[in-house]
């Protein structure tokens, strides 16, 4: 079996037991609530498949790095639902605090069904996660459950505190690139870390492995974040799905703008001016890139994936698994969506 084919094959077994796992609360009197989660999910609705399903990232690393322990990834699949459902109730709430429209190439929660009905669908989410999470104690000791239950919430706690500073940076003048660390760390890197921890918590791995792994998804989360920036500017929206002009006109500190208010040229002179319009974003795209940003950015992201790899190495995941988390960390900081 090929490394993509072996990925590829928990995808199904990933997505059986989301929709299982969601079904909890498809009742006939609230089927409309039901189905605005089976949309956001990608299942359902004008659009749904595999693109508005997303790339199911943090659940196949759960479960590669299980199994890379030499342990039955099957075992973890409620653990692999539950980060997925975390991360899809964190995205329903981000778009309301973005102001994001589009999302996988549709439509936003709030943008079809407004701001109260879409804080209600991030909760159910959240709430299903834990459910999900709780099944775990049906195949492992009680004491590897609850270790696992703490890594999550621990992790949920960090994501909003990272929420809060990426949304109150957006009015706070005199921020560097030092700054952005402690933003991402919290609102992306937490749950990868939290993937890769649990992952290996399930897998049976020995307390100094597991730091390596919760490492591995620490450096992994800031590659990705690093890169989602990247893409934020100079990505090809119809490939992430994502408006291309929402960082830049939101006033978001992302890595690239940053580094580019660090550098007191024309993009920081344009910014001290006031609010940026939709119309001036490819300027001011090209402008950043001029200055240096884009090469800084990408080089950053590549810094941290070697980082992650270094953690990985010190894991010493076993079998295709293995290789697979490898070519997974390579590709994250490569990838257009
Ligand atoms: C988007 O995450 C939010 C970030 C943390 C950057 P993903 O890029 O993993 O989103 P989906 O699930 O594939 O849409
Ligand atoms: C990603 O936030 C982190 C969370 C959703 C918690 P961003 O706002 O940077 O990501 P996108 O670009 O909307 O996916
Ligand atoms: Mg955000
Ligand atoms: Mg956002």
């Amino acid at each position: 079996m090929s490394l993509k084919v072996f990925i590829e094959s928990i995808l199904p077994a990933i997505e059986a037991e989301l929709q299982r796992q969601v079904a909890r609360l498809d009742e006939p009197r609230t089927r409309p609530f039901y189905e605005m989660l089976t949309y956001h999910m990608g299942w359902t609705g004008e659009g749904a498949g595999a693109e508005a399903q997303g790339k199911r990232i943090r659940p196949r690393l759960v479960l590669l790095t299980t199994a890379s322990c030499s342990a039955n990834w099957q075992f973890a699949l409620p653990a692999a639902a539950c980060v997925e459902l975390i991360h899809n109730f964190s995205l329903v709430h981000d778009d309301i605090q973005d102001k994001s429209d589009l999302r996988r190439g549709r439509p936003t929660i709030w943008k079809k069904w407004g701001e109260a009905h879409a804080i209600n669908v991030g909760d159910a989410l959240f709430i299903l996660a834990h459910l999900s999470l709780s099944e775990l104690k049906d195949r492992f000791a009680a004491d590897v459950a609850l270790k696992a239950e703490a890594v999550i919430d621990r992790a949920c706690l960090d994501l909003t505190r990272g929420q809060y500073l990426d949304m109150s940076y957006e009015s706070q003048p005199g921020l560097t690139v030092k700054d952005y660390w402690p933003m991402v760390a919290g609102k992306t890197a937490a749950l990868l870390s939290a993937c890769t921890h649990i992952g290996a918590i399930l897998g049976g791995a020995d307390e100094s492995t597991q730091e390596a792994y919760r490492d591995f998804g620490h450096y992994l989360g800031l590659a990705f974040q690093v890169h989602d920036d990247y893409l934020g500017i100079w990505g090809d929206s119809a490939l992430t799905g994502k408006s291309t002009d929402s960082d830049l006109v939101t006033g978001k500190k992302s890595l690239p703008v940053l580094y580019g208010l660090g550098q007191d040229g024309p993009f920081a002179r344009r910014r001290a001016e006031g609010p940026v319009s939709a119309e001036e974003v490819p300027i001011l795209a090209e402008q950043l890139m001029r200055e240096g940003a884009k090469v800084f950015t990408q080089e950053t992201a590549d810094r941290m994936t070697d980082l992650a790899l270094q953690s990985l190495r010190q894991a010493n995941p076993q079998g295709e698994a293995g290789e697979a988390l490898f070519e997974f960390a390579n590709r994250l900081s490569n990838r257009q969506s």
